[in-house]
C-alpha cells in the first residue's frame, strides 16, 4: 500500500517544513510543493490511473481527506504568520509621540496690530461697530462729501495719489464716515481702521502708506462733552487712569468746531521728558463735531441729529507705546525688530 505510506510521509515532511517556516513566502513555497500542479499530493492523484479501478474511489477519498487536512494546516500556519508579521510591522512603525522635535519658529504679531487690537477692544467695549471701506476710493467720498470741494486748498495738504480724475488712493479713513452715513440710519457708532496713502517723503515719522482709525458717532443731542468723555475713556483704557486729554482748537473742513487732542505723555506721566519735548503732552488725533454741511450731504437731517468724529494715527500711538524711534522699522520686516513683540 505505497499510497498510504506516501501520504503519511508527505504529511510529516510538510509538518516539519511548516515548523521551520517563518515567512509567508516560505509558506507559499510549501503550499506549491505539496498541493500545486507539480506538488507531491497532486502527483499521487495523477498516479491513480495505475491502481485497480475498484480501489480508486477509496484511495481518492483518502487522498482528498489528506488534502483537506494539509490545507487546514497551511491555513492555520498562514494565520499565525500573518499575525506575527503584523506585530513586527506595528513595532517597526511605532512612533514615539513623546519624542521632542524641533519646534517651528512662530511669528510675532506686528506692533501696529497689537495696538490696533487694544484700540478696537476699547471702542467695541463702548458699543462701537467696526466698519471697513475701500483703499481705492472715489474722489466723491474721499473729498467731496467731506466738504473738500475741487480746488479747496486743503486738498493740497493731503498729497493725494490720483488713480484717475475721479479715483484716488484714500488719503484718510474719513470717507468711511460718509459711506456709513449714506448706508445706515442714526444712531451710528463706528470705528474704521485701515490703510491710507499720501505722496509723502519717507523718513523717521513719515511714510506714503500708514494707518488710521476713524471714529464716528451720530445721534440726537450728541455734544462736544460726549466727544471728550469718549476720548478720555479711550486714553485711560489704553494708558491708565492718570492719563487725560487736552483739546486744542484746530481746523478740519468736515468738523466744526474742530480740535487736535493731546494725551498726557505716557512716558513721563505729564512731568515733561524728551518724548514730549518737555510739554507733558503728546498729540495723537484730530476730531470735532461733524459739520452740519457734511451731515446734509450724506442724507442726515442736521436739525435733528448731531455727531462727533475723530481720526487717530495708528503708527503714531504704536511708536509712542513701544518707544519706537523710526517709523521705517515698522515696514521693513526686519526679524530682529519683529521678534521683540513675541
Ligand atoms: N482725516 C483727518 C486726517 O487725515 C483726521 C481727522 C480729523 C479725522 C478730524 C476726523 C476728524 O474724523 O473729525 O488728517
Amino acid at each position: 500500500m505505497g499510497i498510504r505510506e506516501d501520504l503519511v510521509r508527505i504529511g510529516e515532511e510538510m509538518r516539519a517544513q511548516l515548523n521551520e517556516a517563518t515567512t509567508s513566502q516560505q509558506l507559499d513555497q510549501i503550499r506549491v510543493s505539496v498541493l500545486g500542479k507539480k506538488g507531491a499530493l497532486t502527483a499521487l492523484l495523477r498516479g491513480m490511473g495505475q491502481i485497480p479501478a475498484e480501489e480508486r474511489p477509496a484511495m481518492g477519498q483518502i487522498i482528498n481527506e489528506k488534502r483537506e487536512e494539509l490545507t487546514a494546516l497551511l491555513d492555520e500556519k498562514q494565520q499565525e504568520l500573518k499575525q506575527k508579521e503584523k506585530e513586527i510591522r506595528l513595532q517597526k512603525e511605532a512612533l514615539d509621540i513623546t519624542e521632542p522635535r524641533d519646534v517651528p519658529e512662530i511669528g510675532a504679531v506686528h506692533p501696529n496690530q497689537l495696538v490696533l487690537r487694544e484700540v478696537l477692544d476699547c471702542f467695541t467695549g463702548l458699543g462701537f461697530d467696526v466698519v471697513e471701506g475701500p483703499e481705492i476710493e472715489l474722489d466723491h467720498y474721499n473729498f467731496e462729501l467731506l466738504n473738500l470741494p475741487k480746488n479747496h486748498p486743503a486738498r493740497d495738504a493731503q498729497d493725494t495719489f490720483y488713480v484717475d480724475d475721479n479715483m484716488v488712493l484714500r488719503t484718510h479713513t474719513s470717507p468711511v464716515q460718509a459711506r456709513t452715513m449714506l448706508s445706515r440710519k442714526p444712531p451710528i457708532r463706528i470705528v474704521c481702521p485701515g490703510r491710507v496713502f499720501r505722496a509723502d517723503e519717507i523718513d523717521a515719522t513719515h511714510s506714503p502708506v500708514f494707518h488710521q482709525i476713524e471714529g464716528l458717532v451720530i445721534d440726537e443731542n450728541v455734544t462736544m462733552g460726549d466727544l471728550k468723555g469718549t476720548l478720555d475713556a479711550f486714553a485711560k483704557k489704553l494708558y491708565g487712569a492718570d492719563i487725560t486729554t487736552r483739546f486744542r482748537p484746530s481746523f478740519f473742513p468736515f468738523t466744526e468746531p474742530s480740535a487736535e487732542v493731546d494725551l498726557t505723555c505716557f512716558n513721563c506721566r505729564g512731568k515733561g521728558c524728551r518724548m514730549c519735548k518737555g510739554t507733558g503732552y503728546i498729540e495723537v488725533l484730530g476730531c470735532g463735531m461733524v459739520n452740519p454741511k457734511v451731515l446734509e450731504m450724506c442724507g442726515i437731517d442736521s436739525t435733528k441729529y448731531s455727531g462727533f468724529a475723530f481720526g487717530i494715527g495708528l503708527e503714531r500711538i504704536t511708536m509712542l507705546r513701544y518707544g519706537i524711534q523710526d517709523m521705517r522699522l515698522m515696514y521693513e520686516g526686519d526679524l530682529r525688530f519683529l521678534r521683540q513683540f513675541r
